[in-house]
């Protein structure tokens, strides 16, 4: 019980030929070493001798049903203090970022419940490109450990950040990790930067009755606001969700409050007030009939002619503008059809708000299905200092990109509401 363990999973990558070293550096720290290599990385290093060096048998294959049965991926995991990924390639860190397990190295990760450390390496363009940053961002919140990677001349006649860590820094960064980690057994609890923090969202549309069956709406259909809702519970925030009529199940640990129109919408805002932020996903219906009749409107030959319609309160800028309670951060949404960043700044400055997530609503957007109701996004996020346009991403992958600025954001502004 007193061994510390470390489940060293090898990635396919050049770094690989220096596995041997890295077991010797574990081993001069006190810590065991178990090898679990991916088919890639095979090409790199030969099982025998991490075999040799480890003095335990390396595991390969998923599907060796002998290992399997003697000892399965989640047992291996689960015998280990700390899994140590070196070198993690960028394609072992995408499947790490989105949960896939399709082989013994990334069911073994899935499974776990300890400490994961990861030492990446790879060429400097696949460390720089957005989607490798991304994928970190994730790990990182989730509480994931990275070392390195360093800078360097690279196997492939580049220079730049992307060589792995030396074995022996490797090495101590582990041992330090067992020996900051919880007991085993104790699952890892990952990074809540967001936690002490009050979140405010609105989701979806408003119906504004016109009679006990009728009434106006828009096509928004909730999923960017439930997803960032869930985003920013995630990181640890207490997020309380006021929502419109939407198909969607309430997001899990989210305090959600169910509205119709736009006044109760702000009632129910103002109500969980003081925040400390204020996302403002819905899509507030911007006028409402000036009267809901009691009585079903009957059909008549010389139609609709006096359906009057009156402004809505414009919950956004009221939060903006609150005298006394304005949350630190106050985020609106600008769904455009044309020009864009110039409409959007200058609803930015308008609304008074901090930040605008700006999107692409036309029908010429180039996302399949349409923005309002699909599934992908592609946003502008505004802020004092400017624009910066983002690649076209799934709904929840926005959400977590932009509950992860706004954790960056807090965690320059100290003060809580
Ligand atoms: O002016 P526009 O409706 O395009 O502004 C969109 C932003 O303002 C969104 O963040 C939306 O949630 C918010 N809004 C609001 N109350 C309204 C209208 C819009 O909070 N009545």
């Amino acid at each position: 019980m007193s061994e510390r363990r470390v489940l060293l999973i090898i990635g396919g990558g050049i770094a690989a030929y220096k596995a041997p070293e890295l077991v010797r550096q574990l081993k001069a720290q006190g810590l065991a070493t178990r090898c679990l290599l991916t088919a890639a990385a095979e090409q790199f290093v030969s099982p025998l001798s991490l075999a040799s060096v480890s003095g335990d048998k390396v595991y390969e294959n998923l599907f060796d049903l002998t290992d399997e049965a003697e000892m399965g991926h989640i047992q291996l995991s689960r015998d280990a203090d700390l899994i140590l990924v070196a070198p993690a390639t960028a394609d072992l860190i995408a499947k790490m970022a989105q949960g896939l397990a399709n082989d013994l190295a990334s069911t073994s990760l899935l499974a776990t419940d300890k400490p994961v450390m990861i030492a990446p390496a790879m060429n400097v363009r696949m460390w720089e490109h957005a989607a490798t940053q991304r994928n970190l961002a994730q790990l990182s919140a989730d509480g994931i450990g990275i070392i390195g990677p360093d800078e360097g001349d690279m196997a492939c006649g580049e220079f730049g950040l992307g060589r792995m860590s030396e074995p022996s820094e490797i090495a101590l960064a582990a041992k330090k990790a067992i020996d900051q980690a919880p007991p085993r057994q104790t699952p890892l609890q990952p990074a809540k930067p967001l936690s002490g923090r009050k979140v405010l969202v609105t989701a979806g549309p408003t119906y504004e009755p016109i009679d006990p069956v009728r009434y106006i709406a828009n096509r928004s259909s909730g999923k960017q606001g439930y997803a960032l809702a869930s985003a920013l519970s995630a990181l640890g925030a207490e997020v309380h969700l006021v929502t419109g009529p939407t198909a969607l199940n309430d997001p899990e640990n989210v305090t959600t409050t169910r509205v119709e129109t736009a006044r109760q919408m702000l009632e129910a805002c103002q109500a969980c007030l003081p925040v400390d932020a204020a996302i403002m996903a819905a899509a507030v219906a911007d006028w409402r009939p000036a009267q809901s009749q009691d009585a079903k409107i009957k059909k008549t030959k010389s139609g609709l002619d006096d359906l009057k319609l009156v402004e809505n309160p414009d919950i956004l800028a009221t939060l903006a503008a609150h005298a006394t309670q304005r949350p630190s951060l106050v985020v609106g949404f600008a769904a455009e059809t044309n020009d864009i960043e110039s409409y959007a700044s200058e609803k930015r400055v308008r609304k008074k708000c901090d930040w605008i997530v700006a999107n692409d609503v036309s029908a010429n957007s180039g996302i399949a299905g349409g923005v309002m109701g699909g599934d992908e996004n592609q946003i502008h996020l505004l802020t004092a200092s400017g624009s910066e346009p983002w690649e076209v991403m799934s709904k929840t992958d926005v959400a977590v990109k932009l509950a992860a600025q706004i954790a960056t954001y807090f965690a320059t502004h100290e003060e809580t509401a």
